[in-house]
């Protein structure tokens, strides 16, 4: 079987590592996945005055996360916490009340920073932030990738045979996790 995987790159910036790591991790994940990006750049700042009236964008990304069988997001850390682009992302897919986009969906979240923590704060922020959703995410392995600019190419070549080892192996447990929730999703089981 494939799985349809929906990635969001936390960054809106052109010259961004984080999509870098995305390539890289698209490259490295097993054949059964198959990835598409789900791009959060037009959504407008979530206002609940434009519920009434949902906006195409929010409307776009709520049937992209709808439709993937996992969402992955890779992203920086800001000040230690979730790039705005990215939560107001979220916030548009957790509305309306009632139709939180996230449910039961299975997460990984991963991120790189050019700094050794690599992005640790922001995925504790996240993973409150999608508990809250009571989206399932990958627990282990954790992935703080320390972004190098030797290491990783722009097409997302991966230079260094142990990054490369540790992102297979992060790619190959989060598929293993997607199928596990699924199965658990699916009617029927107990
Ligand atoms: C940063 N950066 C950063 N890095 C980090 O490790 N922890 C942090 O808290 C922050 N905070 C932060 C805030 C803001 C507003 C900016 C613009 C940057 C540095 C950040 O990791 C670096 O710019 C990365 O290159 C951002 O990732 P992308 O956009 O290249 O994917």
């Amino acid at each position: 079987a494939t799985y349809q995987i929906g990635y969001v790159v936390g960054s809106l910036s052109a010259g961004s590592i984080n999509r870098v790591l995305a390539r890289a991790l698209v490259r490295l994940a097993p054949q059964e996945l198959e990835f598409t990006e789900i791009p959060i750049r037009d959504l407008p700042l979530f206002d609940y005055d434009l519920e009434d009236d949902f906006p195409a964008p929010a409307r776009a990304l709520k049937d992209a996360v709808e439709s993937s069988d996992g969402i992955l997001f890779v992203t920086p850390e800001y000040n230690r916490s979730i790039p705005g682009p990215l939560k107001n992302a979220i916030d548009w897919g957790s509305r309306p009340w009632g139709q939180n986009s996230f449910a039961r969906k299975p997460t990984g979240i991963i991120g790189a920073s050019p700094g050794g923590i690599g992005t640790a704060v922001m995925q504790a922020s996240m993973r409150s932030v999608l508990s809250f959703l009571d989206a399932p995410q990958l627990n282990a392995p954790e992935a703080y990738v320390t972004f190098r600019p030797e290491v990783f190419g722009a097409d997302g070549e991966v230079r260094d045979a142990s990054t490369a080892d540790f992102l297979r192996h992060y790619m190959s447990e989060y598929c293993a996790f997607v199928q596990r929730v699924l199965a658990a999703n699916a009617p029927g089981h107990i």
